[in-house]
């Protein structure tokens, strides 16, 4: 249970409530969601799996688990690379998603003081330009998130924070329900065109960008190719089922991204929105439902913050890793670790606040420095890794050991391998170099 808290928590955070509608937003709705839902469980699911099994067999942090895995398998130690890209990504990726963590706990005061009331698609645009073009604001709530998440990783009370999720968690899902039956009733035609840009396949609508952009999402939403899902391996009791439960933290966390996709799309619809708004959607959509729902500031603030609580859940975990690996490879100790680690996460996310505001044209590659960040990570660095593992579980390990340790019969056995060995490997390399080619 402690784990399954530990794992969900991880998985469902800014990823699938603030991250996955922007980007079926941007990349065309449907086309982008069924390919997400693809990658989850086909490919993601039987990452998750491989994660955790060699998690618990190396008992370690990533990047030594990946060292002695492979020693005792009689393969390479250079396989530690996947763990060394998986650390360098949580550090890369926990400086801007601070920063997107900073926004929902400064909407959580926005909400209470009673801004959205009355608001339409223009007000809550608006507020959220203020918003962004205030670099004191993001300043201060990017470090006050950023020094949380230190904090709980500092005092190792990680554990406290999960089990206070048991209630901000289904707090959170039935909040999204209520605003899915709140969009269904108030939005009219809206919601059912919503549905349709979610789910209706527009497979002409398919680009590479948009599967690329999917198949980095399934990872980023899993928690997957960071080292993260295979430290929390390490904690797993040998008569745990990883099958069933992977698919139960996959089938969690895609119901979560569905739900907040099905309260906002119809929200943006139905206000003249557009769906390709951007990082920003969930911010300038949502808070039209609360100031126009009796009780809306009170249900505002409470879906902010739970929306902090799954925040904090995913950055911790984020931290983790760079802390552990500094704690082990210098003298360091871990409360030392933390503070040199989240400053220089902090000081990385500075860079990234400022370039929604100072520093928009700040770019490399075309791209400003969020986005590059965002890129980096999702686009390449979690589908190589993620790659790595995937290549090593199939590849490099002994398969009848892991046949017996995931309780396989002959048919899924087949499956397994068929999935890991060629499938999956020829699905990211693929994806990968379709997503890198010169879009039309
Ligand atoms: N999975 C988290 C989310 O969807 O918000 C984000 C995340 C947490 C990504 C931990 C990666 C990670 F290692």
């Amino acid at each position: 249970m402690g784990f399954m808290l530990a794992a969900a928590g991880s998985a469902v955070g800014l990823g699938n409530i603030w991250k996955f509608p922007y980007m079926a937003g941007e990349m065309g709705g449907s086309a982008f969601v069924l390919t997400y839902l693809i990658c989850m469980f086909v490919i993601g699911l039987p990452i998750l799996v491989a994660e955790w099994l060699i998690g618990r067999r190396g008992q370690k942090n990533p990047i030594h688990t990946m060292e002695d895995v492979a020693k005792a398998e009689g393969r390479s130690k250079n396989w530690r690379w996947v763990g060394i890209i998986g650390v360098l990504g949580s550090f890369l990726i926990l400086s801007f998603y601070s920063v997107i963590g900073g926004w929902a706990t400064d909407y959580i005061v926005i909400a209470a003081k009673g801004s959205f009331v009355g608001m339409n698609g223009n007000g809550t645009s608006q507020l959220f330009e203020n918003f962004l073009g205030s670099v004191s604001h993001l300043f201060i709530w990017h470090t006050v998130f950023m020094f949380a998440t230190a904090f709980i990783v500092a005092l190792g009370v990680g554990a406290g924070l999960e089990r206070s999720c048991k209630i901000m968690m289904p707090g959170l899902g039935l909040l999204l329900i209520g605003l899915v039956v709140y969009a269904a009733l108030v939005s009219g035609p809206a919601f059912e065109q919503a549905f349709k840009f979610l789910f209706t396949p527009n497979w002409s609508a398919i680009t590479g960008k948009a599967v690329l952009a999917a198949l980095g999402h399934a990872f980023f939403s899993l928690s997957l190719g960071m080292g993260i899902m295979m430290a929390y391996g390490s904690y797993l009791g040998k008569d745990v089922n990883l099958i069933s439960t992977a698919r139960t933290v996959v089938i969690l966390d895609v119901i979560v991204a569905i739900l907040s996709g099905m309260a906002i799309f119809p929200l943006v619809f139905a206000n003249g929105l557009q769906p390709g708004e951007g990082a920003g959607l969930i911010f300038v959509t949502l808070p039209i439902a609360f100031g126009n729902m009796a009780g809306g500031t009170i249900l505002g603030v409470l879906f902010f913050i739970f929306l902090t609580f799954a925040a904090l859940t995913s950055s911790i975990s984020l931290l983790e890793p760079t802390v552990e690996l500094l704690e082990e490879k210098t003298r360091l100790s871990r409360v030392s670790a933390t503070v040199v680690s989240s400053v220089v996460i902090w000081a990385l996310g500075i860079a990234c606040l400022l370039s929604f505001n100072e520093w928009k044209q700040v770019t490399l590659f075309g791209k400003n420095i969020f986005d590059l960040l965002d890129y980096l990570t999702s686009k390449l660095m979690l589908p190589l890794t993620g790659l790595g593992t995937i290549v090593f579980a199939g590849w490099m390990m002994n398969q009848q050991l892991i046949r017996e340790e995931l309780h396989l019969g002959p048919a899924l056995f087949a499956l397994w391998k068929f999935l890991c060995r060629i499938v999956i490997p020829i699905a990211v390399v693929a994806i990968m170099i379709y997503g890198f080619m010169p879009q039309k």
